[in-house]
């Protein structure tokens, strides 16, 4: 992380919310905001990974709100988006991060309720999130969206993922259309293949990006073409930092990418 966030912290006093923050691309997110000095508010299923982001940032004098939650469901969320502007007054920042594939073969082989439920969880989240904390989002806030290459061109097998985040990507349009004159800023940034929990999988034993990237060394991430690198969730925590700190009248209804293919 470049030294001139943490020196600088151009987001003290500010809020942000990230999503799917216990892990993964939400954790260095979240992780790369409290560094350049967000109060964090973060959410998940799961308790002790949140716990683990929260003593992560401990020593960075910042606060950090756990809310635990299926982002998919609209009373869990709207509970949660409550208690997140009870908080914190306004929100200068929403990553809508968390996000999952849970159907990954082709469509004949489908099971129709994890088929439906992996659109919820990569479409309904964000939409839920963003419909229940919009009351309280700041003049000049912004809002970055996890998105994939898939969302804009489709494979050949795990298609609610692919049609879920293309979905997103016509929900950050339609939003940035909505929200420019509250000056709200909304994009998507697509990470490229990233460490975590999916390539996880695929490297037995490794626990950690650090070690799944030592597992695959220089090579390919699989179903990827060559020119395809596998990167530390770190790097796509820089991005977000950047894109929540762009000044006002920056650019919205945008989508940034960091894969290392044409799309
Ligand atoms: N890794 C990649 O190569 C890659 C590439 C392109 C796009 N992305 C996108 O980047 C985002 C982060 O992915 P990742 O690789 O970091 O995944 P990850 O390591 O599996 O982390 C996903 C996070 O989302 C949370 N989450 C999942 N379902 C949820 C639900 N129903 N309610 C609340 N939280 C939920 C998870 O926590 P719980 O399970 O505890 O709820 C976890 O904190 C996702 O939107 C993903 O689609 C990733």
């Amino acid at each position: 992380m470049s030294s001139d966030w943490a020196e600088n912290r151009p987001l003290t006093g500010k809020a942000a919310v990230v999503t799917g923050a216990g892990r993964g691309i939400g954790r260095s997110i979240a992780l790369a905001l409290a560094g350049a000095g967000a109060d964090l508010a973060i959410c998940s299923r799961t308790r002790a990974e949140l716990e683990a982001t929260q003593e992560a940032v401990a020593d960075l004098g910042v606060r950090c709100f756990i809310g635990v939650a299926d982002l998919s469901d609209p009373k869990a969320t709207e509970s949660v988006c409550n208690e997140i502007l009870a908080e914190f007054r306004e929100v200068h920042v929403l990553v809508n991060n968390a996000g999952a594939q849970l159907e990954t073969g082709p469509v004949a082989e489908s099971d129709p309720d994890r088929w439906w439920k992996t659109v919820e969880v990569n479409v309904r989240g964000p939409y839920l999130v963003t419909r229940f904390l919009l009351p309280g989002l700041a003049d000049g806030a912004k809002i970055i969206n996890l998105s994939s290459g898939v969302g804009l061109s489709a494979g050949n097998r795990n298609s609610s993922y692919h049609v879920a985040k293309s979905g997103l990507h016509m929900f950050t349009e339609s939003l940035a259309n909505e929200l420019w004159p509250r000056r709200i800023d909304v994009n998507n940034l697509i990470p490229g293949p990233v460490a975590t929990t999916n390539f996880t999988r695929e490297a037995p034993g490794a626990a950690t990006p650090d070690e799944v990237l030592e597992r695959f060394g220089a090579e390919t991430p699989p179903n990827f073409p060559p020119s395809e690198r596998l990167k530390h969730p770190d790097e796509i925590g820089e991005f977000a930092l950047y894109l929540a700190t762009r000044p006002l009248g920056g650019p919205t209804g945008q989508t940034y990418s960091l894969a290392r293919r044409p799309l």
